[in-house]
């Protein structure tokens, strides 16, 4: 006799890596509970969507595209609403677009079987929000990776630095932090099933707090990297408060452990940063980047900027331009001031115009592309190991990306041999542009 048809969903992510990792989550538990993913809203009975609401306009794409598929309930199609979205918004969710029926917060995921299990009930509305009083962590032996070669390992969640601007603490609660022994456990069993690059990650990595007492971040991050057959460690995203010279030094020593930090400033005004409430002033912002310059290995160093936030006035923009000079980042993500909801930010007069902001974006813009035109480069004539990510079959190239974090594409000789997708090939960079290099292979 033919089984019950098998339910299928579809997921969409939208935002940071946390939620991509989420998700990778998600789905892995979705499949433990008889579900199988498809890739059409079309195919799916259950079509959910992980959501970002860093800035107003992450959250308003989550409305477009319940208002584009809403007449898909007329087929008996259910919706869910997932990630920071959702717990941002709560109930409300029901009363903007009544054709959902499931919204769940980060920090109930582990409730998902049990939910999915009332929707087929037919229950129409099902809720899934915690507090900021949440300890729960999704740890789940279901994680369906999409990757086979790199992949995510949460070591903590949430945030407790409450910047001004930032909505995180709200969506994601309170700090916890995984014991070092789990976190080792997954980088192993990731290691046995053949991954070779691994990247830590959390809203706040280096606060990273061992609840068994054992290890620092920086001695975790040292043990991850020496994990056999882990050759790569990356980790994202660092808060200069909490960067301590160890992280340095383990870098310096360690040689697995990528030679990239990612650390945000988010302005180079200290005014700005205390009005932000970003615990750091540009100082001691500046004494961290001297800490990785004078390291024995050269550290790459990218950053997160916000432009026009509420005071923030021409003198202190310029002054976000003078450190991107200071510093030479090799790369930067910079954003438009964006008010959001519960923030202490949202209470601030905001008197710069949309039109203001957007200029300043662009000429920071502009200045970052000179900086890295001129930092890239660099590496013209160095050889370096990729990681081969894919190929470019219209330009027939690979790409690669350095431990630096750099792409790289690049040729091969006529005839081979050809690099392996998940592999390592070493490559002499020939040009360089702003946001790329180009190259050989060299056997
Ligand atoms: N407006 C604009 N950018 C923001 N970010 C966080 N909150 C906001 C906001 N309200 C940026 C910060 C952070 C990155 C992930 O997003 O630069 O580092
Ligand atoms: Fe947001 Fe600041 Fe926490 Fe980062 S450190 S997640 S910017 S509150």
């Amino acid at each position: 006799m033919p089984g019950e048809p098998q339910r299928t969903f579809y997921l969409e992510t939208f935002g940071c890596q946390m939620n991509v990792h989420d998700s990778e989550k998600v789905i892995g538990t979705l499949m433990s509970q008889g579900y199988r993913q498809v890739s059409t809203v079309e195919d799916a009975d259950l079509i959910l969507y992980n959501t970002c609401s860093i800035r107003d306009k992450a959250e308003q794409k989550v409305f477009h595209r319940l208002a584009d598929y809403k007449k898909l309930q007329a087929q008996g199609k259910k919706f869910g609403v997932l990630g920071c979205v959702a717990q941002q918004e709560g109930e409300k969710i029901f009363e903007r677009a009544p054709h959902v029926s499931m919204v769940c917060g980060s920090a109930s995921y582990r409730n998902l079987p049990k939910m999915l299990v009332q929707i087929e009930a037919g229950k129409q509305r099902v809720t899934g929000l915690d507090d900021r009083k949440t300890d729960e962590c999704f740890e789940t032996e279901f994680t369906a990776r999409t990757n086979p070669h790199r992949g995510y390992i949460t070591i903590i969640e949430g945030c407790d630095k409450f910047c001004a601007y930032c909505v995180v603490p709200f969506t994601r609660g309170k700090e916890r932090s995984r014991t070092s022994d789990s976190v080792l456990a997954e980088a192993r069993q990731m290691a046995d099933l053949g991954y070779t690059e691994v990247q830590l990650l959390g809203q706040n990595v280096n606060s990273y707090k061992d609840p068994a007492g054992k290890k620092s971040f920086a001695e975790l991050l040292a043990a991850v990297a020496e994990t056999p057959g882990i050759k790569r460690v990356r980790f994202t995203t660092s808060h200069p408060r909490d960067f301590g010279r160890d992280i340095v030094e383990a870098i310096e020593s360690v040689p697995t452990l990528c030679d990239h930090v990612h650390l945000p400033v988010q302005s180079g005004s200290t005014r700005v940063l205390h009005a932000m409430q970003r615990l750091y002033n540009r100082e001691q912002y500046l004494e961290r980047i001297a800490w990785m310059k004078s390291a024995k290995r050269e550290i790459s160093i990218t950053t997160d900027v916000i432009v026009g936030f509420p005071g923030e006035t021409e003198a202190d923009f310029e002054e976000t331009l003078s450190l991107l000079d200071e510093v030479g980042y090799d790369g930067i993500f910079a954003f438009k001031y964006s008010p959001r909801p519960n923030t202490p930010a949202l209470h601030l007069a905001d008197p710069i115009s949309d039109q203001e902001k957007s200029r300043r974006l662009a000429v920071l813009q502009d200045k970052q592309k000179q900086i890295q035109m001129h930092r890239n480069q660099r590496h013209v004539g160095q050889t370096v190991e990729v990681m081969v990510e894919g190929k470019n079959e219209l330009r027939g190239q690979w790409v690669g990306r350095s431990s630096q974090n750099k792409v790289l594409n690049f040729t091969v000789q006529p005839g081979g041999p050809y690099p392996a997708i998940g592999g390592y090939a070493r490559v002499r960079t020939t040009t360089s542009f702003p946001n790329s290099l180009l190259g050989e292979m060299v056997v």
